[in-house]
């Protein structure tokens, strides 16, 4: 009911009679008033002037699930919508409800996380409301054995979200971080329950620093906010990501990961680089030459023969 007295009193930008809103989502005075004053008590600014009715003013800087569900029409990513002021992580929540049978494209949002975590055992800086933390739960009919491709999808995802909504340039460094100007912004952690043939479901996590103050992030780190100099609608910006994960994910089910994979490299910052890879206690230096259709990446070592890396920390070296 919030989405639908927000879309009639954002239509009008001016005031709208509460008996036309009554009258229209049929519903009482009493209980508009109750939604309205509601609405107020989560931070919309809405003027009531007897005669004239109600008039919305300003809008949160929430990601409240009636805001993302608004205009949002994905078929299946974002239908159910778990949201939390706070939470340890959004992955400990979303593989609890894969379990308990979560339909897919479920997602868990959070505001903050106190036990924000990142790949490799690290831990992802979370704080409240300056980023998007989400958590979505897939259950694709794809072999175990397939499903790094998921994590290309969602990188890929991510650079035509920022691209579309703010013109930046985005780039994907090996295996999923996403970068603007050689800075990161956003990381992806996927995790997966699995059978040795099928997959049960995977969560895919995604952590994006958007209005985050430069001051507050480390030197290899970048905000949206930093790079766009102004603030950025996360509403917005996570709407596009949703739609663009579902498309691409239906791509990925008509024609395979051949397209999400080319489009990958289209982002690539790794891809014709000198890297250095870390994976095990050892590393592996070379050329970055390509990617392989299950996401690991091929490196040609000196001596011209063709290394294969499935997991590791890239270094570029020039
Ligand atoms: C990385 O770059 O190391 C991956 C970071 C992933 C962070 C996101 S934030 C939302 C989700 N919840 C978590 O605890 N981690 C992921």
């Amino acid at each position: 009911m919030k989405e639908k007295i927000l879309d009639c009193l954002n239509k009008e930008h001016d005031y709208v009679s509460g008996d036309q809103i009554s009258k229209h989502l049929g519903i009482s005075r009493q209980g508009l008033w109750k939604h309205i004053q509601e609405l107020k008590d989560s931070g919309y600014e809405i003027v009531a002037v007897p005669h004239l009715g109600y008039r919305l003013e300003s809008c949160p800087d929430r990601l409240f699930p009636f805001e993302i569900s608004r205009r949002l029409s994905t078929k299946f990513v974002g239908k159910k919508i778990y949201y939390f002021d706070y939470l340890a992580s959004t992955m400990d929540l979303a593989m609890q409800l894969g379990m308990q049978l979560a339909p897919h494209g479920t997602l868990v949002l959070a505001e903050s996380q106190t036990k924000g975590r990142g790949r490799l055992g690290r831990s992802w800086f979370s704080p409240k409301y300056k980023g998007i933390y989400l958590s979505l739960i897939l259950r694709p009919l794809i072999p175990p054995a397939v499903s790094p491709v998921l994590t290309l999808l969602a990188a890929v995802s991510i650079c035509e979200a920022v691209k579309k909504v703010l013109d930046l340039d985005v780039q994907i460094k090996w295996p999923n971080d996403v970068f603007i100007h050689n800075k990161k912004f956003t990381g992806i952690l996927t995790e997966m329950n699995a059978e040795v043939d099928k997959i049960n479901f995977v969560v895919i996590g995604i952590g994006l620093n958007v209005n985050n103050d430069k001051k507050s992030l480390i030197a290899q780190a970048t905000s949206l906010k930093e790079q766009s100099g102004q603030p950025v609608n996360r509403v917005v910006l996570l709407q596009e990501l949703l739609r663009k994960i579902e498309n691409n994910y239906f791509l990925l089910e008509d024609k395979g990961a051949g397209p999400i994979i080319d489009k990958w490299r289209n982002f690539s910052l790794t891809l014709g680089k000198r890297v250095k890879v870390y994976c095990q206690n050892k590393h592996i230096e070379g050329q970055a030459v390509d990617i392989d259709q299950d996401g690991s990446l091929l490196i040609r070592k000196d001596s011209g023969l063709i290394q294969k890396v499935s997991s590791g920390d890239v270094m570029h070296c020039r």
